[in-house]
């Protein structure tokens, strides 16, 4: 049977973290579709349009020939369903991610019973990034090679640049 995953997020922007998880799950799946969230919670606001999110998205994960990059706006469940898929991935990078994601699983598995919540974790280089840091390190100057694709640098720099 083939198995599609969707790995849903704000991907504001996306980093190498992001990819990282990305790389490890395209091995494991036939098919993994990247749900780049239009409504990402309502604490959230994002810095990038949901459009330039998804084209960052693209450029970075484009050299895996079974990833496709999705905007979603609607329920991420009635997503899921949308797509087909019988699993959703989402990363777990340190104890303090837990909690909010077992909320997410718990709260995804009442909506959509058939379709399992994973977890995999990144590369230990990487367990300590997250967008809003990197956003905030662009913000003030601080170089964020490390963390982002090149592309997504040169849209923090312009973006960073015109406020
Ligand atoms: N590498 C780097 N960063 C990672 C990471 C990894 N492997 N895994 C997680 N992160 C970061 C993200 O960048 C994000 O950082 P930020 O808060 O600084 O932006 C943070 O960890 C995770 O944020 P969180 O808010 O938990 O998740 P998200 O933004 O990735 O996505 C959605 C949340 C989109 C999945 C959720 O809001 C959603 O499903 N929205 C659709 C509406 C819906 O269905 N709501 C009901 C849900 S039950």
């Amino acid at each position: 049977m083939s198995i599609t995953v969707v790995y849903p997020g704000t991907f504001d922007p996306v980093t190498n973290g992001h990819s990282d998880l990305v790389e490890r799950a395209a091995r494991l799946f036939d098919h993994l579709i990247v749900g780049v969230a239009g409504y990402p919670g309502a604490t959230k606001r994002p810095v990038f349009t949901l459009d330039e999110r998804v084209a960052l998205c693209a450029d970075v994960l484009g050299h895996l020939p079974n990833v496709e990059v999705r905007p979603f706006e609607n329920l991420l469940a009635d997503f899921v369903n949308e797509c087909g898929a019988q699993v959703i991935l989402r990363g777990l990078r340190a104890v303090s991610d837990f909690e909010h994601e077992f909320q997410l699983a718990s709260m995804n598995r009442q909506l959509v019973p058939g379709v399992e919540t994973m977890f995999l974790t990144p590369a230990e280089q990487y367990a300590y990034i997250s967008s809003s840091l990197v956003r905030e390190v662009a913000a003030l100057g601080g170089d964020v090679t490390r963390f982002v694709h090149p592309c997504v640098q040169r849209a923090l720099d312009e973006r960073m640049a015109r406020s």
